[in-house]
């Protein structure tokens, strides 16, 4: 397994290996989740490459950046497991020398939801992953469906720029009682890491309830966050009913339909979702 750390040496070295290539963006303290897509994009490619990478421009002023956990060893050593050939892992510097001054936008999509919570994240998103795509020049590249409308805005930018790349989504991977695995749940304590397990009862109970035929959005909605707002360590950010692909909230179940919810346990935001249909 190579460790690449200029923009330069993961160019020079994208030259010579073999196609096609599998690509996985990350921002390390991997878990299966990530892992997940890696052992994908190992099954799909002769070439894997992982990128691991805190992009500071997708964090807001109030995000506390610095805090985000980060332990290189341990990533390193479960991407030689999976049998990763190239890890790429640039300082700040490198990605975003002082002069940088150019940004992907991709419009609508980014103004709602995790969008409107976080103003500017997805510029972030964007951003770097474009230019992590120009570096890395992947055949394909592999997403998490954990962040739903991250997703959505990579599938939009790629077709709005004719990105030459295909765009591989996979399943949310979760823990054994349903909690989606996020590096975030390191800042759970145990008392929170069990209260953190309403956004999944949340999401199975409008699951539950849209299987049995309810299809009014406002009724589920106001169950989910009857149901959240039980927990007192809980505080909602959004409980979303929305149209999978333009995210535009529904007044009715129409399919595919993107339940999603963003809530804060304790300091801890986290968000997760499930697709009905
Ligand atoms: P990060 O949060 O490290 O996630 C990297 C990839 O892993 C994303 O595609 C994410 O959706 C996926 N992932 C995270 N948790 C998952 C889970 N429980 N199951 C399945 N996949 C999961 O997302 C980012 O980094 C960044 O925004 C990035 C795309 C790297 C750009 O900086």
């Amino acid at each position: 397994m190579k460790i690449v750390e200029t923009i330069a040496d993961m160019k020079r070295i994208r030259q010579q290996i073999v196609e096609p290539v599998g690509f996985v963006p990350t921002m390390g303290y991997l878990h299966e989740g990530h892992l997940s897509l890696v052992r994908w994009a190992r099954l799909e490619n002769p070439s894997v490459v992982v990128s691991i990478f805190v992009n500071p421009t997708q964090f807001g002023p109030q995000e506390d950046i610095d805090r985000y956990p980060c332990d290189p060893q341990r990533d390193l050593a479960l991407l030689e497991k999976e049998g990763t050939d190239i890890v790429f892992m640039p300082p700040v510097a490198e990605m975003y020398p002082q002069q940088f001054s150019s940004w992907v936008e991709v419009g609508e999509v980014t103004d709602r939801l995790e969008g409107a919570s976080r103003p500017g994240h997805f510029r972030g998103v964007s951003t770097v992953v474009a230019k992590l795509f120009n570096i890395v020049q992947p055949t394909r590249a592999y997403f998490g469906q954990k962040d739903a409308q991250q997703v959505i805005v990579i599938k939009k930018m790629v077709a709005d720029l004719d990105m030459n790349l295909e765009v591989i989504i996979l399943p949310t991977v979760r823990e054994p009682d349903g909690l989606a695995m996020s590096s975030r749940n390191t800042y759970l304590n145990p008392e929170e890491r069990q209260a953190a397990l309403v956004l999944y009862q949340a999401l199975t109970l409008a699951q539950q309830l849209w299987s049995q035929g309810e299809k009014d959005t406002e009724k589920l909605r106001r169950e989910m966050l009857t149901l959240i707002q039980e927990q007192p360590l809980a505080s909602i950010d959004y409980v979303s009913i929305a149209n999978a692909e333009t995210l535009d909230e529904l007044d009715v179940v129409n399919l595919p339909a993107l339940v999603s919810l963003a809530v804060i346990i304790g300091k801890t935001r986290l968000i997760d979702n499930v697709v009905l249909g």
